[in-house]
């Protein structure tokens, strides 16, 4: 039997630590890479931020498995058992450009149930952290259940590159949710981006592709709190890859699919 009040008392000593040593690289030179694009950024602090996170979970509990962005650990294909869905560095290229607005996203499932999220802004030194069933907190301080709000209400999350980057989506079908919205905003972290929906600092976040360790934590957070997180189609996400992704508070889920995103090739 998995002791989940463990785990959680080592993931969060493990993520603050881990936050810890991205902090003292500030001073040194970073070795700068790039992946899929020009744009997607990845340093040796990711890399050796995930290798410091498998390793303590792999000491503490061999038979867990691990799903990290930089993909050092053993390939995870299924996820029965325990599975830690790890985002080392989330906002690579806020790090990289600001150092700052940037977090470590952990996202602890046990057969594809999420349990344990934790996302630690680390220049701000704010951890956001939920327990499934005992509330969302950032610290000390619990955070409120997720109200009903609208788009005329509302601060929307979305990439304005978006809209570029892909040449099936029609700019115009956007176009009329900034409109409406009182705001829009992009951050640079996903995983943040959704530790502010949780915490009403925004009521929506939506962009055409996430992958797994940008979400996992942030999923079990904004559900906790009553709020909804699907496709833009409005399907359930697969763990296991890529998904277009729509997370918001009550009301406004719906309202945005069915006046703004239902006419999308998502
Ligand atoms: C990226 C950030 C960014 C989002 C990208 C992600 P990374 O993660 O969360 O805000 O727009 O889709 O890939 O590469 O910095 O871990
Ligand atoms: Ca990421
Ligand atoms: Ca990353």
């Amino acid at each position: 039997m998995t002791n989940w009040r463990e785990v959680d008392t080592f993931a969060k000593t493990w993520i603050k630590e881990a936050g810890e040593r991205i902090k003292d690289s500030f001073s040194k030179q970073l070795i700068i890479e790039t992946k899929s694009n020009k744009n997607d950024l990845v340093t040796e602090i990711d890399k050796a931020t995930e290798d410091f996170l498998i390793k303590k979970i792999n000491q503490t509990y061999p038979d867990h498995r691990i799903l990290g962005e930089e993909g050092l650990a053993e390939k995870v294909e299924e996820l029965n058992g325990v599975v830690w869905i790890v985002d080392p560095i989330d906002g690579t290229m806020n790090f990289v450009h600001m150092q700052r607005d940037f977090a470590i996203s952990i996202g602890i499932y046990e057969d594809g149930i999420g349990k344990i999220g934790l996302i630690y802004d680390v220049v701000a030194d704010e951890l956001y952290h939920v327990f499934k069933g005992n509330g969302v907190y950032m610290d000390d301080i619990p955070l409120a259940p997720l109200e009903e709000t609208t788009v005329e209400k509302g601060i929307i999350g979305l990439n304005s590159t978006w809209v570029m980057e892909n040449k099936r989506i029609d700019p115009s079908i956007l176009a009329p949710l900034a409109k409406d919205a009182r705001g829009t905003r992009s951050f640079g972290s996903a995983c943040l981006e959704l530790a502010y929906v949780a915490s009403g600092r925004m009521d929506a976040y939506m962009t055409l592709r996430l992958s797994p360790w940008d979400y996992a934590a942030g999923k079990i957070m904004i559900e906790e709190l009553g709020g909804m997180v699907t496709s833009l189609r409005n399907e359930e996400l697969d763990m296991l890859s890529q998904n277009s992704f729509f997370a918001s508070k009550p009301g406004l889920h719906q309202e945005i699919l069915e006046k703004y995103l239902k006419n999308g090739k998502w």
